[in-house]
C-alpha cells in the first residue's frame, strides 16, 4: 500500500509523546483530547483519522469537552448556519483559555480552507493555537510541535489535493460499520455549493489501496462499508484507465466478511446503466440509493448547474426500480434557490409525490460567498424561503410516512448498533433500506445483522420485532 505520510509525521508524533508521557510521570494524569465535528460523513470519517493521530501524540479520548487538555473543531461550510455555530463556539473559548492557559486548541475542516474565513478566525480569535485544513492532516503533529515550540499560533493550509495523502490509520467510531474513502474533491461547481472550494479537485484512491483497507477492515469483524465521496459515481476518471465504480463494487463485493455496501453521494448526472444494473447482481449492496435531486423544476436545474433534467432524473429513477422494485429512494432538495417562482416550487413539490422517497433532506438555499449564486439577481426573502420549506416539509412527512407503513409485516435485515435512544429495553439499527427501527432486544446483539419483522412505523424511525 503506498504510504506518503509527511516525512516528519512520525519525528513530531514522538516528540509530542515524550512530553505528555514525562507530564504523566510528574502528575500521574494522562492528557486528553476532544474533537467536535460539524458537517458530513466526510468530516466525521476525518475526525477518526485525526482521533488516531491524537492518541499516538498520547492524547486519550474523552466525551468531556469541558475537561480535556487539547480541543479540537473540525469544521463545515456548506450553510451559514454551519458557520455560525463555529464561531459561537470558538469565541466562546477566549475566557476558557485565559482561565486554563494550558489548554490548547486547534481549528480545522472546510472552513478553513476558504481564505477570508480563515482569515477572520486569525485575527479575532489568536486563541486559536494551530489551523490545518482539508488536505494536509498528517501534518497535525508537525504544526502542533511547531506551535510547542515556538508558543503562537501555527497555521498551514494546503489549496489542492494534487497527491492524495495514503497510510494515515483510523480510530473508527464503530467496531462494525466503517466509512471508507474512495475519492476526494468535486469537479461539478454547481453554482450554490462550497465544496469544490473547500475539497479541491476530484481525485480517486487506487483500487488496490481501497481493496486493501477494505479487506483489513473484514479481517478485523468489520461488516458493513459505506463508501465515501462528494460525487461516487465518478470513481475513477483521474485513474486513467477503465477502472468504473462498478468495478469497484464487484471488486468489493466478493470480499469475504463484508455483508453490506452502501456508498454516498450519488451524482443523478454520472448514474450509470452500469451501476443500475449492478444493484441486479451483487448481493451485498444495500437496498439503498441517495441520489439528490436538488429540484423539481428544469429552469433551477440548470442555474444550479446540475447537468440533467427532470425527465433525466425520473428516467434513472424508473430504471433503478425496474432492476430492483422495492428499493428505498433518499434525496436532498434545496428550495429558496435564487429566482425559483412560485411555478418552479410547485415543480419540486409535485416531484416529489411523483417519485414517492423513502426519505428527503430538505434544506434551505443558503448564500455562500465566492459561489456563482452569490451574484445572481432574484435572491427570495427569507419569509418566501421558510414558507417553502415548511410546506415541502409538511409534504415530504407524509410521503415518508406512507412508505414507511408500506413496511409493516415485512422481515428485513438490521445491523444492530446501539441502545435505542428513547427506550432502555430497546436496541436500534438501520434496515437494509437505510431506515432506523427499534425493538425490544439487548446489548448483546450490537454488531450483529439480525433479521426483524416490522411492527410499526413513523415518520423518521420504525418499530419491529426480532425474528
Ligand atoms: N455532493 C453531494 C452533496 C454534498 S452537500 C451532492 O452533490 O449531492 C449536501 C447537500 O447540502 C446538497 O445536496 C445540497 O442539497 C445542500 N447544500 C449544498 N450547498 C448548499 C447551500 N449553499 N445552501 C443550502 N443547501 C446547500
Ligand atoms: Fe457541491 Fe455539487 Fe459537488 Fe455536490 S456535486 S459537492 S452539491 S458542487
Ligand atoms: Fe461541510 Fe465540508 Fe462536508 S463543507 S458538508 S464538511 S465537505
Amino acid at each position: 500500500m503506498k504510504q506518503n505520510i509527511d516525512k516528519n509525521f512520525w519525528d513530531s508524533i514522538n516528540k509530542i509523546k515524550e512530553k505528555n508521557d514525562e507530564y504523566y510521570k510528574r502528575t500521574g494524569k494522562q492528557k486528553t483530547s476532544f474533537i467536535r465535528t460539524y458537517g458530513c460523513q466526510m468530516n466525521e470519517h476525518d475526525s477518526e483519522k485525526i482521533s488516531w493521530i491524537l492518541e499516538l501524540m498520547g492524547y486519550k479520548p474523552t466525551t468531556e469537552e469541558s475537561e480535556a487538555d487539547f480541543l479540537i473543531y473540525n469544521t463545515c461550510a456548506i450553510r451559514e448556519n454551519a458557520e455560525l455555530k463555529v464561531y459561537g463556539k470558538v469565541g466562546s473559548l477566549k475566557t476558557i483559555k485565559e482561565q486554563n492557559p494550558n489548554l490548547k486548541i486547534a481549528v480545522c475542516g472546510c472552513m478553513m480552507q476558504l481564505d477570508e474565513i480563515r482569515e477572520t478566525i486569525e485575527k479575532k480569535h489568536q486563541h486559536v493555537d494551530v489551523i490545518f485544513g482539508t488536505h494536509n492532516i498528517d501534518k497535525l503533529p508537525i504544526l502542533f510541535n511547531k506551535h510547542l515550540n515556538e508558543d503562537r499560533p501555527i497555521i498551514d493550509i494546503l489549496e489542492d489535493n494534487l497527491d492524495l495523502v495514503e497510510g494515515l490509520n483510523n480510530n473508527r467510531e464503530s467496531d462494525y460499520k466503517a466509512y471508507v474513502n474512495i475519492i476526494f474533491g468535486c469537479n461539478n461547481f454547481c453554482t450554490y455549493c462550497v465544496v469544490p472550494y473547500t475539497r479541491g479537485r476530484e481525485i480517486s484512491r487506487k483500487p488496490d489501496d481501497i481493496l486493501e483497507e477494505i479487506k483489513e477492515l473484514a479481517k478485523n469483524g468489520y461488516k458493513e462499508i459505506m463508501l465515501l465521496g462528494q460525487n461516487v459515481n465518478s470513481y475513477g476518471k483521474t485513474l486513467n484507465n477503465d477502472y468504473s465504480f462498478t468495478d469497484l463494487l464487484t471488486d468489493i463485493n466478493e470480499i469475504d466478511g463484508i455483508e453490506r455496501i452502501r456508498f454516498m453521494t450519488s451524482h443523478p448526472k454520472d448514474l450509470s446503466d452500469e451501476l443500475i444494473n449492478a444493484y441486479g447482481s451483487l448481493d451485498k449492496l444495500s437496498n439503498h440509493l441517495h441520489l439528490p435531486i436538488q429540484s423539481g423544476s428544469n429552469n433551477v436545474l440548470k442555474r444550479m448547474n446540475r447537468n440533467y433534467t427532470r425527465e433525466d432524473y425520473l428516467e434513472k429513477i424508473k430504471k433503478i426500480r425496474e432492476v430492483k422494485p422495492d428499493i428505498s429512494i433518499t434525496t436532498d432538495i434545496m428550495v429558496g434557490f435564487p429566482g425559483e417562482t412560485e411555478e418552479d416550487f410547485k415543480d419540486t413539490v409535485e416531484l416529489i409525490k411523483e417519485v414517492e422517497f423513502d426519505f428527503v433532506y430538505n434544506f434551505i438555499f443558503s448564500l455562500r460567498e465566492g459561489t456563482k449564486a452569490e451574484n445572481m439577481d432574484n435572491q427570495l426573502s427569507y419569509e418566501v424561503k421558510h414558507k417553502r420549506f415548511e410546506k415541502l416539509s409538511s409534504e415530504i412527512n407524509q410521503i415518508i410516512l406512507k412508505n414507511n407503513e408500506k413496511l409493516i409485516g415485512k422481515e428485513i435485515r438490521v445491523l444492530v448498533e446501539e441502545l435505542s435512544k428513547n427506550d432502555d429495553n430497546k436496541m436500534s439499527g438501520r434496515t437494509d433500506d437505510f431506515k432506523i427501527v427499534h425493538f425490544q432486544g439487548d446489548e448483546s446483539l450490537i454488531g450483529k445483522m439480525v433479521l426483524v419483522e416490522i411492527t410499526g412505523a413513523k415518520t423518521f424511525s420504525m418499530e419491529g420485532k426480532l425474528i
